[in-house]
């Protein structure tokens, strides 16, 4: 029996996007080359996936996208600045188009008073950094990043309330070579992505600071990827396994926003396997400062992930997404000693193999709040599936309904166990390019119309899940059915 009715009041509901998977224009008005548009351009090479230089157009169809947004009640909206839209250097000269955009964005935005949420980075450094030195490996992103974030913190305070630093920091250190464009040489180095992690933390951490300086009232946090690690048994092996999973996919990095600190037994672990990373004088110091600054956690959530002991002798690996969907599978993650991926057979998943859990989202937030009691907004949720454009023009999607109805159940449970949950923010408003999967894998409430080959005209269609979802908000989460 639920016990809350309704969520509380000024909860805001909305949606979120990421700018390279949906503006486009990649190389219009002034913007120059991230490193997303040049690995979009390589996996449609590799794998004829869509890449970001139209994506689904958002750039030409922001107005219409924010109406649709407004018809459907949201209250916040979740976007990234795409950096070499703003700054096409990376620092220095901004590009007053590119500015300009996300003003208009915002005011449209504003005007229908749907608060703005803006995430800084959304894995898409602007190429002209990784040619100079690399990206995330070279210490010199800190104070880039930390100038690309004053420059939108100086230009944007007066309209943006909530600032969000970093995507899915633990993603990136995963996929090191899907989210980051380096060489064979960086992504072979099984140290390169500890010392990226550091580099991050260090910018996160002076951004924090950064946006109380500068945001009269600004709130910061991140959005990192979260799933509870559960033991594919009970057997005493398998429940360490998924204590150190834990530990080492969702703590180091919470540990690292919410204390300032790097939890111990993964720093040891990462020791013994000759992984530590380079830590300067004073680092730590900024880590802590930045902490203070951390309001609130954004958490991505679409799954849990189950564990057992890792066999003798396992080489690591990591992770690697059902690349082709239906008939597709994923690789799971050894950590050698500490734990093995592997499927949970007691739950369903989707074509592209994503479980689906519910419970683990209750789970996740009120493991947070135990551990750190402090607000959390949800910045990603959703369900990626294959969507048909009928010839009526009606998109039925329940499966995307029952997804997200059982995870607004959960939400309210976790609510009513303490969780100060301030948001909802499902991926995604309206189609965009999936990063594992093109354009067939979709999770908007909104449907583009265009297929991996053809770009068409990216006319808008309302899915079933659109009015479900309106109702829903009207609501305020009362009406799931
Ligand atoms: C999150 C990312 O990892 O998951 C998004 O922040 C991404 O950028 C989303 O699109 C869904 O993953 P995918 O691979 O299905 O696009």
């Amino acid at each position: 029996m639920e016990k809350i009715n309704s969520f509380p009041k000024g909860f805001k509901w909305g949606a979120a996007t990421s700018a390279y998977q949906c503006e486009g224009a990649a190389l219009e008005d002034g913007k120059t080359d991230n490193q997303q548009d040049v690995i979009n351009r390589e996996i449609h090479n590799d794998f004829g996936y869509a890449d970001a230089s139209v994506a689904t157009d958002h750039y030409h169809h922001y107005k219409e996208d924010v109406a649709l947004m407004a018809e459907m009640g949201f209250t916040s909206y979740r976007f990234s600045v795409n950096w070499s839209r703003v700054l096409p250097k990376g620092i220095g000269e901004p590009n007053p188009k590119g500015v300009e955009f996300y003003h208009h964005l915002i005011d449209e935005l504003k005007a229908h008073n749907i608060e703005p949420i803006v995430t800084m980075w959304h894995y898409d450094l602007p190429m002209a950094l990784v040619n100079k030195y690399g990206g995330w490996g070279d210490r010199q992103i800190v104070d880039d990043f930390e100038y690309y974030a004053r420059f939108l913190l100086n230009e944007y305070k007066d309209k943006v309330k909530y600032w969000l630093t970093i995507n899915e920091q633990s993603i990136v250190v995963n996929y090191i070579d899907r989210k980051n464009k380096i060489s064979k040489e960086d992504a072979y180095d099984p140290k390169y992505r500890w010392q990226c992690n550091h580099h991050m933390n260090l910018a996160h951490a002076k951004v924090c600071k950064a946006v109380h300086e500068i945001v009269p009232g600004g709130l910061v946090g991140a959005a990192l990827d979260t799933s509870p690690f559960y033991p594919e048994t009970s057997s005493p092996s398998d429940v360490m396994a998924a204590k150190n999973a834990n530990n080492f996919k969702n703590y180091f990095y919470m540990d690292a926003y919410f204390k300032g600190i790097y939890t111990e037994s993964v720093m040891n672990y990462l020791k013994r396997q000759g992984l530590e990373f380079e830590i300067l004088e004073g680092d730590m110091d900024i880590l802590k400062q930045g902490a203070e600054c951390f309001d609130f956690l954004g958490i991505n959530y679409y799954q849990s992930q189950c564990v057992h002991k890792a066999p003798h002798g396992a080489s690591r690996r990591y992770k690697q997404n059902n690349k082709i969907g239906k008939g597709g599978s994923i690789t799971y993650e050894i950590q050698p000693d500490l734990f093995q991926g592997c499927k949970n057979n007691l739950i369903g998943e989707t074509d592209f193999s994503m479980p689906i859990d519910p419970d683990g989202l209750q789970y996740m937030l009120e493991e947070i709040n135990d551990r750190y009691h402090k607000p959390v907004m949800i910045c990603e949720n959703g369900f990626g599936g294959y969507d048909v454009l009928e010839k009526d023009g009606s998109i039925h999607d329940p499966y995307r309904i029952e997804y997200i109805r059982e995870h607004i159940k959960a939400m309210k449970r976790a609510i009513e166990n303490g969780v100060q949950l301030i948001s909802y923010n499902p991926w995604s408003a309206f189609d965009l390019l999936s990063t594992s999967n093109g354009i067939a894998k979709r999770y908007g409430f909104i449907y583009v119309d265009r297929t991996d080959d053809d770009v068409k005209e990216c006319k808008r269609y309302k899915k079933d899940s659109f009015y479900w979802y309106r109702n829903v908000i009207k609501t305020n989460g009362k009406n799931l059915e």
